[in-house]
C-alpha cells in the first residue's frame, strides 16, 4: 500500500459498531462490523440506551480488529474518519470519542463524516471508475432523498421526503403484519414470488416534482390490513408485501426519473439500507434496459451501515482539507448541507 492514503473509518450511528481501513477511498483493506441487530430484535426496534452501552463494549475491539485485519498499526494510518451525525446521540458519541482519543494519541488528523454522505460513497468502493457528476437515490432507515453529486464533496439535495423515510415505511408495516425487526429485509423475503398487482396503493402528491411522501402510503397499507382483520380473514402476506414493495419501488423510480429529466444527468447511484431491496433493484434494472440509465448500486453488505463507506467518504473529505478538532461533538440531527 506504498504511496496510498490510508483512512481508518469508525461508524456507530445506530446499532452497528464498525471500523474499516480503506486505501485511496476505493480499496477495502478491512471491514469489521459488530451488529447489535439480533439483540434489539427482542424489543422490536433499536433501544438507544442499550445501543450506546453495546457500542462502548465493542468499539475498541472492533477498531483493533480492523487495523490487524489490514495488517497495519495506527501509526501507518493517514487519517481517522468518524461518523458524527445524523444518528442516535449516545451511539454517535461512542464512535466520536473513540476517534478523538485515537487522533489525540497518534497525532493523526480527525475527519468528520456525515453518515448519509458515507452511504453514497459506498458506491466508490464497488465501482472503481465511478466519478461524479451523478444523481443518488439515497434510501435509508431515517432518510429518503435524491442528491446531485456535482463532485466528491459538492453535493446538493434535489428532492427529499416531506415526512417518513422509505425505511420507516418498510419497518412499520413489517411490524404490523408480524414480520418483526428489522422489517425491510424480512418484507423483501416475504414478498418473493407474490403478485405485485394484488393490492393497489395511492400515489402521494407533493408540490415539488422530486420530493417524496410516505405517510399516505403507510396509512393506506394500515387501512388495508385493518379492513381485512375486520372481515375476520388474514391478509395474504406474500401478495400484500409484493404489491407494497412494488409500489414503493415504482414511486422511487418515478421521482428519480423526474430528477433525471430536470438535471439531464442519466448516471444514477442507489445508496442506503433500503437500496438492498430486491424489488427496488429490479425496478431500476428494468429502467436501465428501457431508457439506458447508467445505473450503480453497492453490493449488499455495503448498503447497510458499515465503516468502509465512512472511510471512503473520509478520504475525499481529507483530500478536500476537512479536519475536526478535539471539540468535535455528535450531531444527531446533522443536516446534509
Ligand atoms: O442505511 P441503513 O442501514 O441505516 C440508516 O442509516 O438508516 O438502513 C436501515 C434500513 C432499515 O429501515 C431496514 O429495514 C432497511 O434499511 N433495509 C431494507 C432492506 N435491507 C435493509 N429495506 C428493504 N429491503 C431490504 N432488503
Amino acid at each position: 500500500m506504498e504511496g496510498k492514503t490510508l483512512i481508518l473509518g469508525i461508524e456507530s450511528s445506530c446499532d452497528e459498531t464498525a471500523a474499516s481501513v480503506v486505501a485511496d477511498g476505493r480499496i477495502i483493506l478491512s471491514n469489521v462490523i459488530a451488529s447489535q441487530a439480533d439483540f434489539h430484535m427482542q424489543y422490536g426496534g433499536v433501544v438507544p440506551e442499550l445501543a450506546s452501552r453495546m457500542h462502548v463494549d465493542s468499539v475498541s475491539a472492533t477498531v483493533s480488529k480492523a487495523l490487524s485485519d489490514a495488517g497495519l498499526e495506527l501509526s501507518d494510518i493517514d487519517g481517522i474518519a468518524v461518523t458524527y451525525g445524523p444518528g442516535l446521540v449516545g451511539a454517535l458519541l461512542v464512535g466520536v470519542n473513540c476517534a478523538k482519543g485515537l487522533a489525540l494519541v497518534s497525532g493523526k488528523p480527525l475527519i468528520p463524516v456525515n453518515h448519509l454522505k458515507g452511504h453514497i460513497a459506498a458506491n466508490y468502493l464497488c465501482f472503481e471508475d465511478l466519478k461524479p457528476p451523478f444523481l443518488t437515490l439515497l434510501v435509508s432507515g431515517g432518510n429518503t432523498m435524491i442528491v446531485k453529486v456535482n463532485d466528491y464533496c459538492d453535493l446538493e439535495i434535489e428532492g427529499r421526503t416531506l415526512d417518513d423515510a422509505a425505511g420507516e415505511a418498510f419497518d412499520k408495516i413489517a411490524r404490523v403484519i408480524g414480520l418483526g425487526y428489522p422489517g425491510g429485509p424480512k418484507m423483501d423475503k416475504a414478498g418473493q414470488g407474490g403478485d405485485v398487482n394484488a393490492f393497489r396503493f395511492s400515489v402521494p402528491k407533493t408540490e415539488s416534482r422530486t420530493d417524496f411522501s410516505f405517510s399516505g402510503i403507510k396509512t393506506n397499507a394500515l387501512n388495508m390490513i385493518n379492513e381485512t382483520k375486520m372481515k375476520g380473514t388474514d391478509i395474504n402476506i406474500k401478495d400484500f408485501t409484493a404489491s407494497y414493495q412494488h409500489h414503493i419501488a415504482k414511486y422511487l423510480l418515478s421521482r428519480t426519473m423526474r430528477a433525471v429529466e430536470e438535471t439531464g444527468i442519466k448516471k444514477i447511484c442507489l445508496a442506503g439500507g433500503v437500496s438492498a431491496n430486491s424489488f427496488i433493484r429490479k425496478m431500476f434494472d428494468e429502467e436501465k434496459v428501457r431508457s439506458g440509465l447508467d445505473l450503480y448500486y453497492p453490493r449488499l453488505d455495503l448498503c447497510t451501515d458499515n465503516a468502509a463507506m465512512i472511510a471512503s467518504c473520509g478520504y475525499y473529505e481529507y483530500i478536500n482539507g476537512s479536519r475536526a478538532g478535539m471539540d468535535l461533538n455528535a450531531k444527531p440531527s446533522l443536516r446534509f448541507n
